[in-house]
């Protein structure tokens, strides 16, 4: 080889190193000058799926698209291929991706710390611009079992997990994240003391709820079995924000009174403000109502940020019991979490005995059944909104088995007139829950009655209410008016709403790996 290949190969391998970092660092696609998708969302655009709905074509251009996987799309060509419903194809091809397609905001590595570099994701919740713990997580999940065939997303996953870990650092109350302008500046934020409702710097919206931690923890586990990579439980940054969730939680078990003396105990989180209505704020100066101690974690909001009647919010005190089992498997595998991982699998274990022991009531139609919420003093709320966690996805969080008699009576009860919240009417139906109001159905709980279910009517019935749920835009919205509606613009709240799209696509996956006749028909 003479001098001049010599150094032609040299430079050949430096510019294809710099460039595979700058890759890595910067994967994400520069779509400034893309359309708004919340417009794009609500607008039909070709071609029409030629089912009977004539579903429209809702991916951005490929040059609009935030993330793109290969792997991702091959699973929607092979998925597609199979459906004979081409309505219900095309509405896989527009949910499935739609994360991937629409909200991954920023990847980047934290340069800063050379020995410990690590990626960082941003997810948006959709037509909201922050990231939320619980949407986030559940928004890349669906993608969980592909990450293996695809670096990229592995990577984007990992950086999910870190930039939770960052978040719950800056605020473990908060429920809800800005974009950090300068990524490198989170790794200096620093636990705070005692606050009100005042927000620290890159909050979005300080709503304590369980199910954040709950989400962070069941992420991380599922990122763990599905690679086999556990190297984030070594990181500083991991380990600390598992340490203030865990010290958090201890706290928030608390009951409100001292039981020896009767004095009000001290508590550190507060949240009241001026608002014209009550699930925007919390009773007694921001505390919420009164509780006895029972084992159970207070959770002062719902996965819908709506604030909670009560302060023992069950669907969430079930999903924080599993995914605390989950934590103290992984805490096992980390040299300095062995006293930790003891501590989770004691906290699950208190918060589910407390769920048997103060959270089911005697219902006189359905006889026993969890209730939503409950105070540890007897007072139970029934009902059931459409945010996972939900009680009629108790089954679905493994919390219990599929055919486990407490849940089915639940099941039955919330999927039913005897739920305030369940609303049903020529435009569809469905649970949905005071954050949008009455009469508003929210085709997640359709979502969720597909994977909770082991009847094939009730799974064929539920996919037809979704697909009709779309007013003709061929995408999954937050909540459909079950009533014709004067006013058109009030036929569905949220055009573009990542979670519920990705939860569709991965209740077509279930159906067509355990069910394959619903969606393939014989010729
Ligand atoms: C798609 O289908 C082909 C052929 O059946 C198969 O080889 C491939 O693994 C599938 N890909 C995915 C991502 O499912
Ligand atoms: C409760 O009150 C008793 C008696 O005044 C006191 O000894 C104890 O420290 C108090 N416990 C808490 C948790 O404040
Ligand atoms: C629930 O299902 C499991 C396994 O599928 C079975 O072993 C169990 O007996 C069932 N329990 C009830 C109450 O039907």
């Amino acid at each position: 080889m003479d001098r001049f290949n010599i150094i032609f190969l040299f430079s050949f391998l430096y510019f294809s190193f710099i460039a595979t970092c700058l890759f890595l660092y910067f994967n994400t696609m520069d779509t400034s000058s893309c359309p708004d998708y919340s417009e794009y969302a609500k607008v039909f655009h070709k071609p029409g799926s030629g089912g009977l709905l004539d579903l429209p074509f809702q991916r951005p251009v490929e040059a609009c698209r935030k993330f793109t996987s290969s792997v991702i799309e091959s699973v929607i060509s092979n998925i597609t291929s199979k459906i004979s419903n081409l309505d219900l194809a095309r509405l896989f091809t527009n949910t499935f991706p739609n994360t991937l397609d629409t909200t991954i905001g920023s990847t980047a590595c934290m340069s800063s710390l050379a020995t410990d570099c690590h990626p960082l994701s941003y997810i948006i919740t959709g037509d909201i611009n922050a990231m939320w713990i619980r949407d986030s997580a559940n928004q890349i999940l669906p993608y969980i079992d592909y990450i293996q065939h695809d670096p990229q997303l592995k990577r984007l996953f990992l950086g999910t997990i870190y930039m939770q870990a960052h978040f719950f650092t800056i605020d473990p109350y908060a429920n809800a994240f800005k974009e950090p302008k300068n990524i490198e500046a989170l790794s200096k934020s620093h636990v705070i003391g005692k606050r009100s409702v005042d927000l620290m710097d890159g909050v979005f919206e300080r709503k304590y709820e369980i199910d954040s931690f709950a989400s962070f923890m069941g992420l991380s586990y599922q990122y763990w079995v599905a690679s086999g990579d556990d190297s984030f439980v070594q990181s500083s940054v991991w380990i600390d924000a598992v340490d203030t969730i865990l010290s958090t939680i201890r706290k928030q078990q608390d009951p409100t009174f001292n039981i020896t003396s009767g004095e009000v105990l001290d508590t550190d989180y507060l949240f009241s403000q001026q608002a014209d209505r009550p699930t925007e704020t919390q009773f007694l100066n921001g505390r919420g109502q009164a509780v006895k101690h029972t084992g159970m974690v207070k959770s002062l909001f719902r996965p819908s940020d709506d604030a909670t009647v009560f302060p023992f919010f069950i669907p969430g005190n079930a999903m924080l019991s599993v995914e605390l089992g989950h934590l103290s498997l992984l805490l096992e595998r980390s040299s300095g979490g062995k006293k930790m991982a003891s501590e989770a699998a004691a906290i699950s274990k208190e918060i589910k005995d407390g769920i048997y022991k103060y959270g089911l009531t005697n219902h006189p139609t359905y006889g026993k059944i969890f209730a939503y919420e409950v105070d540890g003093y007897g007072s139970a709320l029934i009902m059931d909104d459409a945010n996972i966690p939900s009680l009629l996805s108790l089954s679905l969080l493994g919390f219990l088995p599929q055919n486990d008699t407490i849940y089915q009576n639940t099941r039955k009860l919330v999927l039913s007139s005897d739920n305030p919240y369940y609303f049903s009417g020529p435009r569809g139906s469905g649970i949905g829950g005071p954050h949008v109001g009455l009469g508003y159905a929210w085709p997640m709980s359709q979502i969720v009655r597909i994977l909770t279910s082991d009847q094939d009517e009730e799974i064929k019935q539920a996919l037809n209410i979704i697909m009709s749920s779309t007013d003709k835009t061929g995408l999954i919205h937050e909540s459909v008016n079950v009533y014709p509606s004067q006013n058109t613009d009030q036929s569905y709240t949220r055009s573009w709403f990542s979670w519920a799209n990705g939860l569709f696509g991965q209740a077509v996956l279930k159906i067509m790996e355990e069910r394959p006749h619903l969606l393939i028909s014989p010729h």
